[in-house]
Order: C-alpha cells, then structure tokens, then sequence
C-alpha cells in the first residue's frame, strides 16, 4: 500500500480526504496537533499526533512511514481570527508549512498536494478570477496560503517539490454516511451555524452585513462539497504520480450564493424556521467570490457530483444530527 501524509487529516477537509484516499487504495498517514480536529475523525489510516512546526518530530514520521506524497491540510482558517490575531497564522501556517516542506525535501518526498483558498484573490470586482490572474488578499489568512503558493515555487525550483495547488472556494457538505463531517470548535461556518439555529443549539444566526454592493446587500460565495473537493484531490495525487507538473487548480462550481439564500435553502430543506437577526460587516470579508473550474474538469477529469447548495445542507444536516464528535 501507498503511504500519503494528510496534515491535518483529523479535521474537516482532512478527514473527507483520508477517506477518499482509502477508498482509492492508499494508507492515509494522518499527522495533525488536535488543535481544530479530531482524534475520533482519525477512522481510515494510522494517526501521528503532531505540530507543524516539530521538525524533529516530522522527521520521525516520514522515516517511519516513507511517505509518496503529502497532502497539506493542516492550518487555521478562520478570516475573521486573522485579522485579530495574524501571528498565529504567520507562525502556524507559514512557518509551519516551511518546515513541513524541509522534513519533505530532506526526506525526498517530492510530491505535494497544497490545500489554498479563493481568499488569496482578494476582492477584485469585474476581475474573472482564474488560475493565472494576480493575487491581492486583503485579510492575514489570504496572506499566509499566498505566501505558502510561492514558498512551493522556490521549494520547486531548488528541490524538486512538484506540486498541485487547490484553491477553494467555500467548502460545505459532508460524507454521505455521515462518518466523518464538519465540526469545528467554536464554529465559525455559515452552514453548521444555520443548521445549529435551526436544531435550536444556539439562539440566531446573525448574517454579517446587509449593506455590501450585492442584490440582497450579503455577501456571495460559490460553495463547493467537501466530497467533490477531496475527490479533485485523489486526482491531483494521480496528476503528481504520473510525472505531470506543478499546476494550480481552483475549485468552485461558478454558482454564487448570497447569505440570505443559504439561509432560504436551509430552511427549506431541514424544513425548520431558521432564527437570523442583522448584523455589522466582518472585517476581511470580500463581497463575492465565485468562479468555476474549467480548469480542473478539463484536465484532471473533475466532474462535481454532489455540490448543489441543497444536497450540501442535506448532507451536513444528516451529519449534525446523527451527532458529531465529542467537543
Ligand atoms: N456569515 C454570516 N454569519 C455567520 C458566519 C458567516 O453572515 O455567522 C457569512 C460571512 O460573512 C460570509 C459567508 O457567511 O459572507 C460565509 O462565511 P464563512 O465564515 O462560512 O466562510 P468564509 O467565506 O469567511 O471563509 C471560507 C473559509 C475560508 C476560505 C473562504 C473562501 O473559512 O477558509 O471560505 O471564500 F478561504
């Protein structure tokens, strides 16, 4: 069996990952701090507990394992902390992820798959916002994954790190089977938020702004699977294993949803009032963010398969009430 190193694989996108990966005939290597995950989402591979920046302690786990490839998940993620707090995302995100990619190129482990983000295009009105165009992030966890993209340029150029980069738009959804899902502490997400409200866990959602320059005044974002994510992964691992080069994808499915009609949908498919009240703007937030993924359906193959805004609130809100790990 072909070992992969998922970072991060007790978390959200990390654990839906290490089950894609099983499922395709790997051993998921799940290395990961438990500072946002899960031990208990740890269910399809061994489980390395970790720090990013442990060097001496990735250095064990990539000898134990000789690792294939990496898949890097692990990191903080919420927009809105690093605004407050952007020296945790500098010193976990970047200095981690620099030291990840020394255990890695001194280890010759030379195929890496980055989980990026749309953050790191900023707001950029009337700016189609493929692959190629210009990165402008306006919030300190933009900045971090940003910089991470160019850190693997140079690991590229001085140690053969190839690399395939996923942007992503905003993840929803969870497995099917609601064996592994979305479970943050505190939780932050538009949709676990609203499917809280609407199991009556906490009293309202408050939508953050109704005065942006959009037709209902809240903020778009195109929503994506978390399956249909990680499946576009296993293929960029495919892309890597088959000598192909370092290339950028963005996932997205090209529809925009506004808050207020994630909240409309969630209503209508958990068929509960949804409690909302109206708040102030958070800052770092861009006013929209949607594009496609031509990209990647043209060349790794990717089709969505589960990414409709419905099926996504279906599938969380089977997880959240089959009930989650314990906090
Ligand atoms: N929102 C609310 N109220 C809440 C929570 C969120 O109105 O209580 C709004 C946000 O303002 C935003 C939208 O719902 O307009 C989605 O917010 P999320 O916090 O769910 O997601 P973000 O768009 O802030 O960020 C997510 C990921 C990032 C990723 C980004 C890309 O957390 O990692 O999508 O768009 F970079």
């Amino acid at each position: 069996m072909t070992n992969i190193l998922v970072t991060g694989g007790a978390g959200y996108i990390g654990s839906h990952a290490c089950k894609a990966l099983a499922a395709a005939g790997y051993t998921p290597v799940t290395y990961d701090n438990l500072s946002t995950g899960w031990a208990e989402a740890v269910k399809f591979g061994p489980f390395e507990q970790g720090d990013l920046t442990d060097r001496d302690r990735l250095d064990q786990v990539f000898a134990a394992y000789n690792p294939a490839a990496i898949m890097h998940f692990a990191a903080l993620s919420q927009v809105g902390e690093s605004m407050q707090l952007p020296e945790l995302y500098w010193h976990n995100n970047v200095a981690g992820s620099l030291t990840l990619l020394q255990a890695a190129a001194q280890a010759g482990c030379l195929n890496f798959v980055f989980s990026s983000t749309c953050a790191t295009y900023g707001d950029q009105d009337n700016v189609v916002l493929d692959e190629d165009c210009a990165q402008h992030p306006i919030n300190a966890y933009g900045k971090s994954k940003r910089a991470i993209e160019d850190m693997l340029r140079d690991f590229e150029t001085a140690h053969g790190i190839r690399h395939v980069v996923f942007r992503y738009f905003n993840v929803a959804g969870a497995d099917p089977d609601a064996e592994v899902g979305e479970f943050h502490q505190p939780e932050t997400h538009l949709v676990p938020l609203l499917l809280d409200a609407a199991q009556g866990k906490r009293d309202a959602l408050t939508i953050f702004g109704t005065d942006y320059d959009t037709p209902d005044g809240t903020c778009i974002r195109d929503y994506v699977h978390v399956c249909d994510l990680v499946d576009a992964h296993v293929l960029g691992l495919g892309w890597l294993e088959v000598g192909k080069g370092s290339r950028v994808f963005k996932l997205g499915t090209g529809s925009g949803f506004s808050v207020r009609e994630v909240i409309a949908h969630a209503g209508a498919v958990t068929g509960r009032d949804v409690p909302v009240v109206e708040g102030p703007r958070r800052p770092g937030d861009c006013t929209k963010l949607v594009s496609g993924s031509t990209r990647a359906e043209a060349e790794l193959g990717w089709t969505p398969k589960r990414s409709t805004m419905d099926c996504m609130i279906a599938d969380a809100w089977r997880w959240q009430k089959s009930g989650h790990y314990s906090a």
